[in-house]
Protein backbone atom coordinates (compact mmCIF):
# COMPACT_ATOMS: atom_id res chain seq x y z
CA UNK A 1 0.00 0.00 0.00
CA UNK A 2 1.50 3.00 -1.04
CA UNK A 3 -0.17 5.99 1.17
CA UNK A 4 1.95 8.85 0.46
CA UNK A 5 1.39 12.92 1.53
CA UNK A 6 3.95 15.66 0.20
CA UNK A 7 4.31 18.51 2.52
CA UNK A 8 2.50 20.42 0.50
CA UNK A 9 -0.35 18.43 0.82
CA UNK A 10 0.25 18.42 4.42
CA UNK A 11 -0.25 22.16 4.65
CA UNK A 12 -2.85 22.49 2.39
CA UNK A 13 -4.77 20.61 4.41
CA UNK A 14 -4.22 22.08 7.65
CA UNK A 15 -4.52 25.43 5.84
CA UNK A 16 -7.91 24.36 4.59
CA UNK A 17 -9.00 23.05 8.19
CA UNK A 18 -8.07 26.53 9.70
CA UNK A 19 -10.34 28.35 7.10
CA UNK A 20 -13.04 26.16 7.90
CA UNK A 21 -12.57 26.59 11.23
CA UNK A 22 -12.40 30.29 10.83
CA UNK A 23 -15.70 31.02 8.93
CA UNK A 24 -17.19 28.26 11.18
CA UNK A 25 -16.39 30.65 14.43
CA UNK A 26 -19.45 32.82 13.14
CA UNK A 27 -21.58 30.33 12.19
CA UNK A 28 -24.27 28.98 14.52
CA UNK A 29 -27.85 28.36 14.13
CA UNK A 30 -28.73 31.17 16.41
CA UNK A 31 -26.81 33.87 13.83
CA UNK A 32 -29.62 32.37 11.56
CA UNK A 33 -31.78 33.27 14.01
CA UNK A 34 -30.72 37.06 15.43
CA UNK A 35 -28.21 38.97 12.60
CA UNK A 36 -25.92 41.76 13.78
CA UNK A 37 -27.86 44.21 12.80
CA UNK A 38 -31.32 42.44 14.82
CA UNK A 39 -29.01 42.15 17.45
CA UNK A 40 -27.65 45.65 17.29
CA UNK A 41 -31.78 47.11 16.77
CA UNK A 42 -32.46 45.54 19.91
CA UNK A 43 -29.67 46.53 22.58
CA UNK A 44 -29.49 50.41 20.62
CA UNK A 45 -27.66 51.41 24.77
CA UNK A 46 -25.65 48.66 25.09
CA UNK A 47 -22.37 51.00 24.35
CA UNK A 48 -23.37 54.13 25.65
CA UNK A 49 -20.53 55.89 27.43
CA UNK A 50 -23.27 56.21 30.52
CA UNK A 51 -23.03 52.01 30.82
CA UNK A 52 -20.21 50.39 32.53
CA UNK A 53 -20.40 47.38 30.49
CA UNK A 54 -19.49 50.09 27.35
CA UNK A 55 -18.43 47.62 24.57
CA UNK A 56 -18.44 44.43 26.37
CA UNK A 57 -20.69 42.53 25.39
CA UNK A 58 -20.20 41.85 21.31
CA UNK A 59 -22.70 40.22 18.96
CA UNK A 60 -19.53 38.04 18.10
CA UNK A 61 -19.09 36.63 21.63
CA UNK A 62 -22.82 35.79 21.89
CA UNK A 63 -22.50 33.82 18.69
CA UNK A 64 -19.73 32.08 19.97
CA UNK A 65 -20.85 31.55 23.25
CA UNK A 66 -23.76 29.68 21.69
CA UNK A 67 -21.38 27.61 19.64
CA UNK A 68 -20.91 25.87 22.92
CA UNK A 69 -24.30 25.37 23.72
CA UNK A 70 -25.69 23.61 20.38
CA UNK A 71 -29.42 23.16 21.55
CA UNK A 72 -29.99 26.65 22.59
CA UNK A 73 -31.94 28.41 19.54
CA UNK A 74 -31.69 25.41 17.63
CA UNK A 75 -34.78 23.43 18.92
CA UNK A 76 -38.48 23.35 17.21
CA UNK A 77 -39.98 25.36 14.64
CA UNK A 78 -38.47 28.66 13.27
CA UNK A 79 -41.70 30.30 15.59
CA UNK A 80 -40.11 28.54 18.83
CA UNK A 81 -36.68 29.08 17.67
CA UNK A 82 -37.02 32.97 17.58
CA UNK A 83 -39.47 33.04 20.65
CA UNK A 84 -36.61 31.01 22.63
CA UNK A 85 -34.16 33.53 21.73
CA UNK A 86 -35.63 36.37 22.29
CA UNK A 87 -36.95 35.22 25.75
CA UNK A 88 -33.03 34.55 27.02
CA UNK A 89 -32.63 38.34 24.77
CA UNK A 90 -35.09 39.78 27.14
CA UNK A 91 -34.47 38.21 30.41
CA UNK A 92 -30.79 39.39 30.23
CA UNK A 93 -32.06 42.48 29.48
CA UNK A 94 -33.91 43.02 32.76
CA UNK A 95 -30.96 41.12 34.50
CA UNK A 96 -28.78 44.35 33.49
CA UNK A 97 -30.41 47.13 32.25
CA UNK A 98 -29.55 50.43 32.64
CA UNK A 99 -32.92 51.84 31.46
CA UNK A 100 -35.83 53.95 33.31
CA UNK A 101 -39.65 55.10 32.56
CA UNK A 102 -38.60 58.54 30.79
CA UNK A 103 -35.12 56.98 29.04
CA UNK A 104 -34.37 57.53 25.47
CA UNK A 105 -36.03 54.91 23.07
CA UNK A 106 -37.66 53.88 26.28
CA UNK A 107 -37.22 51.77 29.23
CA UNK A 108 -36.89 48.41 26.86
CA UNK A 109 -33.80 49.89 24.54
CA UNK A 110 -31.01 49.98 27.46
CA UNK A 111 -30.01 46.33 28.07
CA UNK A 112 -26.83 44.84 28.50
CA UNK A 113 -25.46 48.33 30.15
CA UNK A 114 -24.14 46.64 33.49
CA UNK A 115 -21.59 44.08 33.54
CA UNK A 116 -21.34 43.74 37.80
CA UNK A 117 -23.72 44.08 40.42
CA UNK A 118 -23.67 47.52 42.02
CA UNK A 119 -24.40 47.32 45.07
CA UNK A 120 -24.32 43.77 46.47
CA UNK A 121 -26.09 43.34 49.92
CA UNK A 122 -24.03 40.19 50.50
CA UNK A 123 -21.13 38.11 48.99
CA UNK A 124 -23.49 35.38 48.43
CA UNK A 125 -21.49 32.82 49.90
CA UNK A 126 -24.01 29.98 51.22
CA UNK A 127 -20.99 28.89 53.79
CA UNK A 128 -23.46 25.67 54.36
CA UNK A 129 -23.07 24.47 50.79
CA UNK A 130 -20.08 21.96 50.92
CA UNK A 131 -20.01 20.73 47.69
CA UNK A 132 -18.95 24.75 46.14
CA UNK A 133 -16.87 25.84 49.29
CA UNK A 134 -16.08 30.05 48.90
CA UNK A 135 -12.83 30.67 48.45
CA UNK A 136 -11.54 33.32 51.07
CA UNK A 137 -11.54 36.82 49.77
CA UNK A 138 -13.66 36.03 46.45
CA UNK A 139 -17.45 37.18 45.99
CA UNK A 140 -20.11 35.52 44.24
CA UNK A 141 -22.60 38.60 43.27
CA UNK A 142 -23.84 38.65 40.19
CA UNK A 143 -21.86 39.44 37.21
CA UNK A 144 -22.24 38.58 33.53
CA UNK A 145 -25.49 38.65 31.18
CA UNK A 146 -27.74 36.53 33.92
CA UNK A 147 -25.91 38.22 36.55
CA UNK A 148 -24.48 34.44 38.20
CA UNK A 149 -24.84 34.69 41.86
CA UNK A 150 -23.88 32.71 44.58
CA UNK A 151 -21.64 29.97 45.16
CA UNK A 152 -23.36 27.19 44.44
CA UNK A 153 -23.90 28.56 40.70
CA UNK A 154 -20.44 29.77 40.23
CA UNK A 155 -19.05 26.52 41.02
CA UNK A 156 -20.81 24.34 38.33
CA UNK A 157 -20.72 27.35 36.25
CA UNK A 158 -16.93 27.09 36.17
CA UNK A 159 -16.40 23.26 35.98
CA UNK A 160 -18.85 23.13 32.92
CA UNK A 161 -16.99 25.77 30.88
CA UNK A 162 -13.92 25.09 31.93
CA UNK A 163 -12.86 27.57 34.68
CA UNK A 164 -12.24 28.50 38.67
CA UNK A 165 -15.96 29.75 39.18
CA UNK A 166 -14.54 29.79 43.28
CA UNK A 167 -11.17 31.17 43.24
CA UNK A 168 -11.63 33.35 39.98
CA UNK A 169 -15.38 34.58 40.03
CA UNK A 170 -14.28 38.04 38.46
CA UNK A 171 -13.67 36.28 35.30
CA UNK A 172 -17.10 36.59 34.56
CA UNK A 173 -16.98 40.42 34.01
CA UNK A 174 -13.70 40.36 32.52
CA UNK A 175 -13.90 37.93 29.84
CA UNK A 176 -16.82 38.84 27.17
CA UNK A 177 -16.98 35.41 26.12
CA UNK A 178 -17.34 33.29 29.56
CA UNK A 179 -19.54 36.00 30.09
CA UNK A 180 -22.39 34.93 27.40
CA UNK A 181 -21.39 31.45 28.59
CA UNK A 182 -22.25 31.57 31.83
CA UNK A 183 -26.09 33.10 30.71
CA UNK A 184 -26.62 30.37 28.32
CA UNK A 185 -25.40 27.41 30.87
CA UNK A 186 -28.03 28.76 33.47
CA UNK A 187 -30.55 28.66 30.69
CA UNK A 188 -29.48 25.02 29.54
CA UNK A 189 -28.89 23.59 32.90
CA UNK A 190 -31.47 21.85 35.00
CA UNK A 191 -31.02 22.50 38.53
CA UNK A 192 -33.76 20.52 40.03
CA UNK A 193 -36.68 20.51 41.30
CA UNK A 194 -36.75 23.83 38.63
CA UNK A 195 -36.29 22.50 34.97
CA UNK A 196 -34.22 24.08 32.27
CA UNK A 197 -35.75 27.29 30.51
CA UNK A 198 -34.61 25.92 27.51
CA UNK A 199 -36.91 23.26 28.09
CA UNK A 200 -39.86 25.55 29.23
CA UNK A 201 -39.71 27.88 25.94
CA UNK A 202 -39.02 24.67 23.77
CA UNK A 203 -42.25 23.19 24.81
CA UNK A 204 -40.24 20.46 26.76
CA UNK A 205 -41.52 21.30 30.53
CA UNK A 206 -43.69 18.49 31.90
CA UNK A 207 -45.14 19.91 35.33
CA UNK A 208 -44.75 17.54 38.48
CA UNK A 209 -47.54 17.44 40.73
CA UNK A 210 -45.97 19.84 43.16
CA UNK A 211 -45.25 22.35 40.01
CA UNK A 212 -49.24 21.93 39.45
CA UNK A 213 -50.49 23.01 42.65
CA UNK A 214 -48.14 26.04 42.76
CA UNK A 215 -49.39 27.25 39.41
CA UNK A 216 -46.50 26.60 37.46
CA UNK A 217 -47.69 26.23 33.77
CA UNK A 218 -45.04 26.58 30.84
CA UNK A 219 -44.32 30.27 29.50
CA UNK A 220 -42.31 33.05 29.88
CA UNK A 221 -43.64 33.44 33.26
CA UNK A 222 -42.17 30.09 34.69
CA UNK A 223 -38.65 31.55 33.01
CA UNK A 224 -38.94 33.99 35.23
CA UNK A 225 -39.40 31.82 38.19
CA UNK A 226 -37.05 29.26 37.42
CA UNK A 227 -34.33 32.65 37.41
CA UNK A 228 -35.26 35.31 40.19
CA UNK A 229 -38.88 33.73 41.41
CA UNK A 230 -37.83 33.82 44.84
CA UNK A 231 -38.16 37.61 44.60
CA UNK A 232 -40.61 38.02 42.02
CA UNK A 233 -43.23 35.62 41.45
CA UNK A 234 -46.57 35.26 43.56
CA UNK A 235 -46.32 38.75 44.13
CA UNK A 236 -48.88 40.76 41.38
CA UNK A 237 -47.85 43.73 39.52
CA UNK A 238 -44.15 43.18 40.86
CA UNK A 239 -42.28 45.61 38.27
CA UNK A 240 -39.22 43.92 38.16
CA UNK A 241 -41.83 41.44 37.12
CA UNK A 242 -43.59 43.52 34.40
CA UNK A 243 -40.02 45.08 33.58
CA UNK A 244 -38.91 41.30 31.94
CA UNK A 245 -42.32 41.03 30.19
CA UNK A 246 -41.82 44.33 28.89
CA UNK A 247 -38.30 43.51 27.14
CA UNK A 248 -39.96 39.84 26.02
CA UNK A 249 -43.25 42.08 24.31
CA UNK A 250 -40.74 44.70 22.44
CA UNK A 251 -38.23 41.95 21.56
CA UNK A 252 -40.94 39.31 20.52
CA UNK A 253 -42.28 42.12 18.30
CA UNK A 254 -38.68 42.78 17.07
CA UNK A 255 -38.62 39.01 16.08
CA UNK A 256 -41.91 39.18 14.23
CA UNK A 257 -42.99 36.39 16.82
CA UNK A 258 -45.76 36.11 19.26
CA UNK A 259 -44.69 35.59 22.90
CA UNK A 260 -47.64 32.54 24.05
CA UNK A 261 -49.17 32.32 27.00
CA UNK A 262 -48.56 33.11 30.72
CA UNK A 263 -46.64 35.79 30.49
CA UNK A 264 -46.39 36.52 34.52
CA UNK A 265 -45.21 34.49 37.36
CA UNK A 266 -47.80 36.83 39.60
CA UNK A 267 -49.81 33.60 40.31
CA UNK A 268 -47.18 31.39 40.74
CA UNK A 269 -45.45 29.72 43.57
CA UNK A 270 -41.72 30.15 43.69
CA UNK A 271 -39.65 26.48 43.82
C1 LIG B 1 -27.67 27.23 51.47
O1 LIG B 1 -27.35 25.88 51.21
C2 LIG B 1 -28.11 24.96 51.95
C3 LIG B 1 -27.54 23.56 51.67
O2 LIG B 1 -27.21 23.38 50.32
C4 LIG B 1 -29.59 25.11 51.57
O3 LIG B 1 -30.37 24.22 52.32
C5 LIG B 1 -30.02 26.54 51.83
O4 LIG B 1 -31.35 26.72 51.35
C6 LIG B 1 -29.12 27.52 51.10
N1 LIG B 1 -29.48 28.88 51.42
C7 LIG B 1 -29.58 29.84 50.49
C8 LIG B 1 -29.90 31.20 51.00
O5 LIG B 1 -29.40 29.64 49.31
C1 LIG C 1 -10.73 42.12 35.85
O1 LIG C 1 -10.54 43.41 35.33
C2 LIG C 1 -10.30 44.38 36.34
C3 LIG C 1 -10.27 45.74 35.70
O2 LIG C 1 -10.20 45.71 34.32
C4 LIG C 1 -8.98 44.05 37.04
O3 LIG C 1 -8.76 44.98 38.08
C5 LIG C 1 -9.08 42.66 37.62
O4 LIG C 1 -7.85 42.27 38.17
C6 LIG C 1 -9.49 41.65 36.57
N1 LIG C 1 -9.73 40.38 37.21
C7 LIG C 1 -9.45 39.23 36.62
C8 LIG C 1 -9.81 38.01 37.41
O5 LIG C 1 -8.97 39.12 35.53
C1 LIG D 1 -53.05 29.77 41.64
O1 LIG D 1 -53.68 30.80 40.91
C2 LIG D 1 -54.96 31.21 41.42
C3 LIG D 1 -55.48 32.32 40.54
O2 LIG D 1 -55.39 32.00 39.19
C4 LIG D 1 -54.80 31.70 42.84
O3 LIG D 1 -56.08 32.00 43.38
C5 LIG D 1 -54.12 30.64 43.70
O4 LIG D 1 -53.87 31.18 44.99
C6 LIG D 1 -52.81 30.23 43.08
N1 LIG D 1 -52.17 29.16 43.84
C7 LIG D 1 -50.96 29.29 44.40
C8 LIG D 1 -50.45 28.06 45.11
O5 LIG D 1 -50.29 30.30 44.34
Amino acid sequence: MALSFSSEGVFLCIFLLYLSLGSEARRSPVSSVVSEELFNSIFLHKDNAACPAKNFYTYDSFIMACRRFPQFGARGSLITRKREVAAFLAQISQETTGGWATAPDGPYAWGLCFKEEVSPQSDYCNSTNQQWPCYPGKTYKGRGPIQLSWNYNYGPAGEALGFDGLRNPDVVSNNSLIAFQTALWFWMTEQKPKPSCHNVMIGKYVATEADIAANRTAGYGLVTNIINGGLECGIPGDSRMNNRIGFFKRYAALFNVDTGPNLDCAYQKPF
